[in-house]
């Protein structure tokens, strides 16, 4: 059995890869050799990375690719997207490319409101005597957070609203200060947890200094934190074209492509089965943007799969209709992102990722990420109603095969060429793969 190791935060880096490679790896010094290779070459650059998290050995490599075409509300974009999925950035590039010719995409951000709470517990028996304390010292509450609110206000932002919530039918006791906030381009964790734990301590001062009045009854505070369950931090984007516009491609005809497209998107509704995996699809593009813009991927997927269950069942994140002689095609989710603030100014790919998007404010960015999410789900519902989506992502799923099988790079050419009008298939691709090599054996 492995021993465990006590102040393995306190030794060095290289000293937490020596016992890591020695203790876990079977070839330490391939191990060490492959660790230090991912390094960057500049060692003030890899300093930032050892410093964004702690136990920092090495970096671990995604693809760091590019959709270009986008049309959003009249403007042209090239969306950065950091994805390890082999077919998401070619399917995010076909629908930006469809949607440029049909007038592009429109999106609008609906509101911009997050939320947090202070969640206490109170087993007095004069409610009201609560209520009547916490309205009269709410200015307090506002005046304690002024050194953490200033910057924040001198940008437009701040707390919006500050209400106390009884929640003693879930739970003895259970009640929460819910407070509303703008934090303008920032995603704002930080600042909403500060001004969480400072109403906090408010809390607590107010009724250590009214006792009396509560009864006696001693009030606890639980936590502070904010929620990522932001309902009301909402984007909407959208396509429409008229259906003799369509002309998809794949042979099928335009008002069959529309209703069989709105159909899929009913299944997605009414199936939670189906509505995961479509809503997955629609998280291969948002968290693509989330990531190579340095935003909060959990946070996103927690909230957007808590909205698409908001009515009591999983549901679709998109909805189409056919609107007369038109097809339409939207979204509408919360997206808490920032584009100040965590990583957005320190890690080069990402400022290079903001610089693309023309540095964009969070607002713009909701925008962009919910269109990145529109149009992976067009894509891949797209190929699940004509061809299938394996014919197009076993094509690109094809140099994992021919890497993972050493090919070289001849090879890989030669059998990308034979597959051009041929189904991928892993025994295919090994088959092929086979073939080509003794052909080489053959030949050398
Ligand atoms: C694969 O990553 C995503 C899809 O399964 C999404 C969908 O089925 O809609 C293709």
């Amino acid at each position: 059995m492995k021993q465990p190791i006590k102040g393995f935060s306190k030794l060095s880096k290289q000293a937490k890869i020596e016992w890591l490679v020695s203790q876990y790896t079977s070839d330490p010094r391939a191990s060490l050799d492959m660790l230090e290779g991912y390094w960057h070459n500049q060692p003030e650059v890899q300093k930032l990375h050892d410093e964004f998290i702690e136990n920092t050995i090495s970096n671990y490599y995604m693809p760091f690719g590019v959709a270009p075409n986008f049309l959003i509300n009249g403007k042209m974009y090239a969306i950065p997207l950091a994805i390890e999925e082999s077919s998401v950035v070619a399917a995010a590039a076909k629908a930006a490319n469809f949607w440029l010719d049909r007038g592009g995409f429109h999106a609008s951000v609906l509101s911009m409101v997050k939320v947090g709470h202070v969640h206490f517990i109170w087993e007095g028996k004069n409610v009201d005597a609560l209520y009547r304390l916490f309205e009269a010292h709410k200015s307090q509450f506002f005046t304690n957070t002024e050194s953490i609110t200033k910057n924040m206000r001198a940008r437009g932002g701040g707390i919006m609203s500050l209400t106390l919530v009884d929640k003693t039918d879930l739970e003895p006791g259970y009640f929460q200060i819910e407070a509303r906030f703008e934090t303008c381009d920032s995603m704002g964790a930080n600042f909403i947890n500060s001004c969480l734990e400072s109403f906090a301590q408010t809390l607590r001062d107010m009724a250590s200094a009214n006792q009396e009045e509560l009864g006696d009854a001693p009030l606890q505070v639980v936590m502070s934190i904010l929620s990522n369950f932001t309902p009301e931090c909402l984007v909407r984007a959208e396509v429409r074209c008229k259906i003799k516009d369509i002309e998809e491609g794949s042979g099928i005809e335009n008002q069959e492509f529309a209703e069989k497209f709105c159909r899929a998107i009913r299944i997605a509704s009414v199936e939670p089965y189906r509505a995961v995996t479509h809503n997955k699809g629609i998280m291969n593009g948002i968290d693509s943007v989330i990531i190579a813009t340095g935003n909060d991927f959990r946070a996103t997927e927690a909230c957007a799969h808590a909205y698409a269950a908001k009515d009591g069942r999983y549901t679709s994140l998109t909805h189409a209709a056919i609107e007369g002689d038109e097809f339409h095609f939207w979204i509408e989710l919360p997206l808490s992102l920032g584009t100040v603030g965590g990583i957005t100014n320190l890690h080069p790919m990402v400022r290079f990722a903001h610089e693309l998007l023309g540095y964009p404010s969070a607002n713009a960015l909701m925008q962009i990420t919910a269109v990145a999410g529109l149009a992976q789900n067009f894509s891949a519902v797209r190929s699940l109603i004509t061809s299938g989506i394996q014919k197009g992502h076993m094509k690109m799923h094809l140099l994992n095969i021919l890497n993972q099988l050493e090919a070289t790079d001849a090879e890989k050419e030669e059998i990308v060429a034979y597959f051009k009008d041929k189904v991928v298939s892993h025994s295919a691709a090994v088959e092929a793969f086979m073939r080509v090599r003794a052909k080489g054996q053959a030949q050398a």
